[in-house]
């Protein structure tokens, strides 16, 4: 079998995909390509879909703008997609358009690699702060997963409280503002940043400021340009231990790459390459 996979959005230039997928097609021997199908915003979505379906794709990744706008032109979703209303995968299998949302798992497994620790104690108390949709992926791949304290803090409280509906039935989940979490913020034993707050160009930029955490908090950022983000430093500073973004893309692409072929993907160093590649060494 020869793999054609891409990657739809928009811009999509700088994507980093291309260069993960073909390491996985390497790893594991399978022949195949990934390549960029750059749909821009003046241009006919549907027409691009139709077209794609023609040239027999194995499977596609979605990314910014198209996560919703795919939905209509596939056949199935997966629960996940389902309740994230959004879907970054998509694979075509007995004739049927499939689409997967990765975000969360791809989220978790990237924690669970380097923390295995965290996961065997479900009552740890998480602050998830933002409420787009990588927040709302990791906040239900984290329910799923049977943790029982989550908290999310967001600029705008109503987008938060949309998302703690996902659980209502599961979990008691505290909203609670910016200021409310910086103050609360030594309660946490993971802090998980998902918003664009201290993203290149703005990398001197943080969505909290604090001084103390609590003994043996884990921090998170779900940004990887920079991938020393100004929230990480003053995390690691106030001693608590690091998780890299880079790393839930690494993962993400692992899902994906497991939905469109079978095989799960062993990392081994590509974090360090990867990395490598974003400090520009
Ligand atoms: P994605 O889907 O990639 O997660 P998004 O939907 O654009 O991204 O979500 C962006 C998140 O960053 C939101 O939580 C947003 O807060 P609001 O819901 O209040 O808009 C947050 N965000 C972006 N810029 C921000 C800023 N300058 N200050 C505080 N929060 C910000």
């Amino acid at each position: 079998m020869d793999y054609s996979l891409k990657l739809i959005g928009y811009p999509i230039q700088h994507s980093l995909s291309p260069w993960i997928h073909k390491k996985f097609l390497e790893c594991t021997n399978l022949k195949g390509t990934y390549t960029l199908h750059e749909i821009s915003p003046d241009a006919s979505f549907e027409e691009n879909i139709i077209n794609l379906k023609k040239e027999k794709v194995d499977g596609f990744n979605v990314t910014v703008p198209y996560k919703q706008d795919i939905i209509s032109h596939l056949d199935m979703l997966d629960d996940t997609a389902k309740q994230m209303g959004a879907v970054n995968t998509v694979v075509y299998r007995d004739g049927k358009w499939i689409g997967y949302n990765t975000d969360g798992i791809g989220y978790l497994r990237s924690l669970e690699s380097k923390y295995p620790a965290f996961f065997q104690n479900k009552s740890k108390h998480i602050l998830l702060i933002g409420a787009g949709g990588a927040a709302r992926g990791i906040y239900y791949a984290l329910d799923r997963a049977g943790f029982d304290y989550l908290d999310i803090a967001n600029r705008t409280k109503a987008s938060a409280e949309e998302i703690a509906k996902l659980a209502e039935l599961s979990k008691n989940t505290n909203v609670v503002s910016l200021k409310e979490a910086e103050e609360g913020i030594g309660n946490y034993d993971l802090i998980i940043q998902t918003t664009s707050v201290g993203m290149n160009p703005n990398a001197d930029a943080s969505i909290l400021s604090f001084s103390q955490l609590k003994k043996d908090a884990i921090a998170s950022d779900i940004v990887y340009q920079p991938l020393q983000t100004k929230f990480l430093k003053e995390a690691e500073k106030a001693g608590a231990a690091i998780h890299y973004g880079h790393t839930m893309l690494l993962y993400q692409a692992q899902y994906a790459f497991e939905i469109w072929t079978n095989k799960r993907v062993p990392m081994d160093d590509l974090d360090i390459q990867l990395q490598a590649i974003l400090e520009g060494r």
